[in-house]
């Protein structure tokens, strides 16, 4: 990694960075205000830098322990729209063509991914929470960066020399990928050039990150069953890029036989069906405005073009516990992705009707 900390140009901690910093930063012509839409420094002279200070890589190495921070996965994991801008009304709109973007701000640009921001509004940015060892490997029960759980340590060696370190931060970023991986190795199947057991080895990683991303309570209030859904991963979830990303809940009521006599929230994975009567989707959907779609062609409102979009349509996630986002007049799990979220209390609660003969 050559990623320098955008710390501020005047304000790389001295001492703390390394010095060949300062002179790197000192010779940009335009400096990245904002830790967003990838606005990273990279080092002209391709130096590596790494966390450690007793390291013992055969190149040069300077030690940064900016690698640590959540702040680095934040140059690239908050993405606002760099051709939109917010007006005062909180529309947002396209900017005039071949302008450069008047804001640099994310938050005054239609936001595309807001994971970091998450993030930084949760308990983790503020020291860290208890999870008992549910992300982490290695690093104990308190985690708190996006290093911790999508870096989990183990017990290994950097490279086939050095030392074994029980510290080492594997560099697997499981996330959410599982459907993406099946698709990849569906279109590469029979290619001997490509290793099917390392596609399903990611997979799994990120389908055990899924499953670890959060539990549901059930209980029986009269009629209704309520299920409370408790989210435990870093941010919102689902998070990321928004689209194709959606969390829903699927009920199902048995008899005493075992028969299923009642469905919420069926999914049919041939037709790719959701049955959203009967469940709550949690997801973004976006839109074109009418300007939007006279400027394109494309009919206005609800779309999938992520690129086009100018309009929030609905944004529903699960908060993360402890969060520390601002309750809203809102219902519980609605949130808006505007800088005025949101539900305070990090879980949803979904009641439904309980068929009579379920057991
Ligand atoms: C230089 C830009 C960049 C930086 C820095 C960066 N990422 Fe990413 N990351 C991406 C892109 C692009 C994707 C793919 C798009 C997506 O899934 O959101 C991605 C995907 C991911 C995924 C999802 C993988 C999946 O299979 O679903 C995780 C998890 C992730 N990054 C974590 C991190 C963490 C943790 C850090 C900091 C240590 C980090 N990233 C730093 C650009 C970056
Ligand atoms: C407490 C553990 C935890 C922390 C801290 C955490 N994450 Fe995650 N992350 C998860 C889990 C679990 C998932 C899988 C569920 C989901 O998709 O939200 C996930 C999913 C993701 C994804 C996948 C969604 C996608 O677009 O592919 C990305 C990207 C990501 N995290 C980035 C980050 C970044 C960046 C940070 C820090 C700003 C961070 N995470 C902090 C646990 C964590």
């Amino acid at each position: 990694m050559s990623l320098l900390p955008q710390h501020g140009r005047s304000a790389v901690p001295a001492g703390v960075s390394p010095p060949e910093d300062l002179a790197v930063l000192a010779a940009l012509a335009v400096f990245p205000n904002y830790t967003a839409n990838a606005m990273f420094v990279l080092d002209p002279q391709g130096r590596r830098r790494g966390p450690r200070s007793d390291h013992q890589a055969s190149h040069e190495l300077l030690v940064s322990p900016f690698l640590r921070e959540a702040k680095l996965c934040g140059t690239c994991h908050d993405v606002g729209n760099v051709a939109t801008t917010k007006l005062p009304d909180g529309r947002y709109r396209y900017n005039l063509v071949n302008t450069e973007a008047p804001d640099h701000d994310p938050w005054m640009q239609f936001p595309l991914e807001r994971t970091y921001t998450e993030w930084k509004l949760s308990a983790f940015a503020s020291g860290g929470v208890d999870l008992g060892g549910r992300f982490g490997g290695n690093r104990g029960p308190v985690v708190s960066t996006c290093q911790d759980c999508h870096m989990p340590t183990t017990s290994a060696q950097a490279c086939y020399y050095g030392p074994t370190r029980n510290d080492m931060a594997t560099h697997d970023f499981a996330g959410a990928a599982v459907p993406s991986l099946d698709l990849i190795a569906a279109y590469t199947a029979g290619d001997l050039d490509i290793d099917q057991g390392t596609i399903a080895a990611g997979r799994a990683k990120a389908l055990s990150m899924l499953q670890r991303a959060a539990t549901i309570e059930l209980h029986r209030d009269g009629d209704d069953l309520v299920a409370r859904v408790l989210n435990h991963s870093g941010h919102k979830l689902p998070t990321g890029h928004i689209e194709g990303r959606r969390v829903w809940l699927n009920l199902k009521f048995f008899d005493g036989t075992g028969t299923l006599i009642d469905e919420r929230g069926h999914y049919d994975p041939v037709e790719a069906h959701l049955d959203e009567a009967g469940t709550t989707v949690y997801e973004m959907q976006v839109a074109l405005s009418e300007d939007a779609a006279i400027a394109t062609g494309l009919p206005a409102g609800l779309s999938t073009h992520m690129a086009l979009a100018d309009t929030l349509w609905r944004t529903l996630a699960f908060h993360r516990v402890g969060s520390t986002m601002r309750a809203s007049p809102m219902p519980v799990h609605r949130w808006s992705a505007s800088a005025t979220p949101m539900a305070s209390t990090g879980m949803s609660s979904v009641s439904c009707c309980l068929p009579a003969a379920s057991v």
